[in-house]
């Protein structure tokens, strides 16, 4: 991915001068920052639209883009602007989903090659995020430095990969479960979760086929949130365990029905029509609750204390054109 970036040029200004922050373009979009907004413009009918975010907010989600790949479908940094994954393109919308400016005409859609706009993100994110501000990490532990002219940088926090396990964690073969040793302590919120790991009796032969760990333990030593990691991999049926605090800092679009299993603490979710914003549901998770997300919506999670939630997602590269086509419905059972 960093091969082809790198060929991709990226179209950014020299440092301000009053913020110290560089200002990029993207096709007819505009990024600007100062000490405390986003500024995204763009330009339809002649005209010049304009749209503000708090930085912290439009940081956290375009953080999420860039390390998620641009997920399955859209990802709304807010109501207005955001990314629909093309796999292999992505589109970029300002006002697309927000019908107030989509019904007027005020809307833009631009297409970019995959590589183009992840290069222009990525760029975007390491100049703009501070020295000591982790866009991934819960607020209570990264400092306010997303604030004020710009200041160093925060490389390796927003060069974090989500990680991918090629087998179960803990199989020889795979990434290391989380330890101490690996710079991967309990999280505070999780101090009473045992990292006690069960005990696997394998028939001689089958040492590395058979296999058990303690998901709990490994998602109390998640030192990010809302970043599902894709933990199990079984044909096209992925398991994607998370840890939640605070607000996701996206509203997602589904492109497919995915499933939640709430596995502790409590994640309230807003479920809204996809296209139009409308409210469609409230919805408290406790644990053990599991809940289909229907692929016609989008949504967002809020979770008071740092939570764990099971995103179980079907990564069936057909199911966006069948659910577009009518050709399956948006929920997955008919009660
Ligand atoms: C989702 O959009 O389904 C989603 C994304 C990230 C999370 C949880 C859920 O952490
Ligand atoms: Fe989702």
């Amino acid at each position: 991915m960093s091969t082809a970036a790198a060929k991709v040029g990226v179209n950014a200004s020299a440092a301000s001068n009053e913020t110290g922050y560089r200002t990029f373009k993207l096709g007819s979009f505009t990024f600007r920052r100062d000490e405390y907004f986003a500024h995204i413009d763009w330009t339809v009918k002649g005209k010049t639209m304009t749209h503000i975010m708090s930085a912290d907010a439009f940081l956290t989600a375009m953080m999420r883009d860039v390390a998620w790949g641009f997920f399955y479908g859209w990802v709304n940094f807010d109501s207005m602007i955001g990314t629909r994954n093309r796999y292999g393109k992505v589109d970029m919308y300002a006002g697309r989903y927000a019908p107030a400016y989509h019904e007027r005409g005020l809307d833009l859609v631009e297409q970019f090659e995959t590589p183009e706009i992840l290069a222009t993100f990525k760029a975007i994110l390491a100049d703009w995020t501070n020295e000591g501000f982790d866009p991934f990490a819960a607020p209570e532990e990264t400092g306010k430095a997303w604030v004020g002219k710009k200041r160093g940088n925060n490389d390796a926090a927003i060069d974090r990969q989500r990680q991918s396990c090629k087998r179960m964690p803990g199989l020889p073969g795979d990434a290391e479960l989380r330890t101490d040793a690996n710079g991967y302590p309990v999280n505070r919120a999780f101090a009473d979760v045992t990292q006690e790991e069960p005990v696997v009796n394998a028939a001689p032969g089958f040492e590395n086929e058979i296999h058990a760990m303690n998901l709990f333990a490994y998602l109390s030593r998640s030192d990010v949130t809302w970043n599902p990691s894709v933990s199990s991999v079984c044909g096209r049926s992925l398991f994607c365990p998370t840890t939640e605090e605070y607000i996701l800092p996206i509203k997602h679009g589904n492109d497919r029905v995915e499933w939640f299993v709430q596995f502790s603490d409590e994640i309230e979710w807003e479920v809204e029509d996809k296209e139009t914003g409308l409210p469609r549901a409230k919805l408290t998770m406790k644990p053990g609750d599991v809940a289909a997300m229907p692929a016609d919506i989008r949504h967002q999670g809020f979770s008071r204390k740092r939570s764990m939630l099971l995103v179980w997602e079907n990564a069936t590269p057909e199911l966006p054109d069948m659910y577009e086509t009518g050709k399956l419905k948006p929920y997955p059972v008919e009660f």
